[in-house]
């Protein structure tokens, strides 16, 4: 018998949504899982063929594209950061709907519309998304410095790190209790499920309904 499929899923907001789409997809996990105080990485599912793994959600990316997880649930922020050739996205969930921002001090703001920007060509940002950010600038004809931070972007411009920030907003709270306002959308941003394109060859009896099922299961939700 070969070795379970592992699906990695992320920690933090996705994981909320995530959880019930699992249901409907049939995956149920153990009841550790659920237990904040356990320390365990790696979970059984009541489906033996199938473990999980929680983990960052940038690390969801790393597993599934090195093999070592064969399938995953990540933002699409993460996909298109990484651009991971090895990386197959074939279902938009339809959960964890946020977006990618550039945010500036409230008042300071110099705007982000193409108008302001025709002033600068240089620009450092504050970013867990050096990628996003240098090609969204690039696109403007700005060059982009940017800082990678790995969280707490908001605190960037306060203490003098950057005047800029690229982040994810999903309500806009964090912003506001920082003093920053959006000044530009990068893109809007859903979860995908992720494949890793030779484990989807190899192994397709096993991924391809389980593949099948997540669409099914978000077409599900859709329609109710
Ligand atoms: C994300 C993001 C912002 C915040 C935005 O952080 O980096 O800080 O959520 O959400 P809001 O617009 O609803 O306030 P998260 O809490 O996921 O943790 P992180 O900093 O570890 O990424």
């Amino acid at each position: 018998m070969s070795q379970p499929l592992i699906l990695a899923i992320p920690k933090g907001r996705i994981l909320d949504e995530a959880l019930p789409l699992l249901a409907r997809v049939g995956i149920e996990p153990e009841a550790d899982f659920h237990d904040g105080k356990s320390r365990a990485l790696r979970f059984a599912t009541n489906q033996p063929d199938v473990s999980i793994i929680r983990v960052r959600a940038f690390d969801v990316a790393t597993f599934v594209a090195h093999g070592a997880a064969q399938i995953g649930i990540v933002g699409s922020d993460v996909v298109e950061e990484f651009d991971y050739s090895e990386l197959y996205a074939p279902v938009d969930l339809n959960i964890g709907h946020c977006r990618l921002s550039v945010a500036e001090p409230d008042g300071l703001a110099t705007g982000n519309d193409a108008a302001s920007n025709a002033m600068l060509s240089h620009v450092r940002v504050a970013t867990k998304y050096p990628h996003l950010t240098r090609k969204h600038y690039e696109a403007q004809g700005i060059q982009a410095e940017c800082v990678k931070l790995n969280g707490a972007m908001e605190l960037a411009p306060s203490l003098g790190l950057s005047l800029r920030i690229v982040d994810l907003v999903s309500s806009g709270a964090t912003l506001r209790a920082n003093g920053l306002v959006e000044t530009s959308v990068i893109m809007q941003i859903s979860a995908r499920l992720i494949v890793n394109r030779a484990a989807f060859k190899m192994r397709s009896a096993e991924l391809a309904p389980l593949v099948e099922a997540f669409r099914r299961a978000v077409g599900v939700r859709d329609a109710a």
